[in-house]
């Protein structure tokens, strides 16, 4: 029996190796193919950027933000993506004598991760050449990296499930149906989901492992763990937001009024908690694999965590 579910398990990493074979892209030559950016196109949809909420801004103006987000959120998938590769390599040594398919495919996960670090940076220089100058990235890398890998390891595989499957919903709900985009922007991330996709089924497998290791009491501190990831999500969500804010403002050929400005700011972060919190947490896949690892208790906790960001 046991011997079973193990065949099954490596089969399940044997086939997020043959997807990664399979869909195996390169930055230049399949991406970015010397195209750079038209800011007379829109970058991020509107199902996400949410920018038809933004009723006083022009179309123009609409348009404008869009770019500033989807800046944004093309650095925020390069900064995640600095923790995410180191955990994945620490999840990897426990396979380095072991099922040496497992290894291989977190190996896989890791470079894809590497990857697209690359990618995101190749990115925003890009983006950078096409709009004003003044634009900063607030958060770095490591720094976020040091705060999430301080939490164990349940709860920063609840984190990157979350954020993997919500990069997947974003592609397929909102960048490939809407027609108006920057086709560069929209290749970005058909080229991201292809490979993410395989991420999520890692992630999956490996916090399913991680949670059957881990006593009850070790789960309970861990869903502590991860409200206080979701929490420092969302200050690193503030602090960005009040940055494109005031990074618009400066840029968007008018001067706001304070009214709109204070607009402005809450909606900007009011997009970015749907993007980057509630529109993952809302996920039916991870709420399916969430809530059968843990208690009713702990899932009320979760949510009354969440409440005040929707
Ligand atoms: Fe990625
Ligand atoms: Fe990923």
């Amino acid at each position: 029996m046991q011997a079973t579910i193990e065949q099954e398990q490596t089969e399940r990493y044997a086939r997020c190796i043959a997807e990664s074979k399979r869909v195996r892209w390169s930055i230049e030559e399949d991406v970015i193919r010397r195209r750079t950016f038209d800011t007379k196109q829109k970058f991020l949809p509107d199902g996400l950027s949410k920018v038809n909420e933004f009723a006083f801004l022009s179309g123009n103006e609409q348009r404008y933000l869009s770019q500033v987000q989807g800046r944004t959120y093309a650095n925020m998938f390069g900064l995640v993506e600095r923790y995410i590769n180191a955990k994945v390599l620490e999840l990897s040594s426990d396979y380095w004598f072991g099922d040496q398919t497992a290894l291989e495919a977190l190996v896989r996960f890791s470079d894809e991760e590497l990857k697209h670090q690359e990618l995101f940076r190749r990115i925003e220089k890009l983006v950078a050449e096409t709009m004003p100058t003044g634009y900063r990235f607030v958060p770095q890398p490591n720094d976020v990296a040091d705060f999430v890998l301080g939490k164990s390891t349940w709860a920063v595989l609840a984190l990157t499930l979350h954020i993997e499957l919500f990069s997947q919903m974003h592609y397929r709900a909102s960048i490939e149906p809407d027609e108006n985009l920057s086709p560069l922007f929209k290749d970005v991330f058909l080229y991201h989901w292809k490979e993410e996709s395989q991420h999520a089924i890692l992630d999956e497998l490996e916090w399913m492992r991680c949670d059957q290791n881990i006593t009850s009491k070790g789960r309970d501190n861990a869903v502590d763990e991860f409200i206080e990831l979701v929490a420092g999500v969302d200050g690193v969500l503030q602090a960005q937001a009040l940055d494109d804010a005031r990074y618009f403002s400066e840029t968007c050929g008018r001067r706001l009024s304070p009214d709109e400005r204070a607009k402005l700011e809450n909606g900007i972060l009011r997009s970015y908690r749907w993007q980057y919190i509630i529109s993952g947490a809302q996920h039916p896949h991870f709420i399916k694999v969430l809530t059968s690892m843990i208690t009713d208790a702990q899932a009320e906790r979760i949510q009354s965590a969440l409440a005040p960001l929707m």
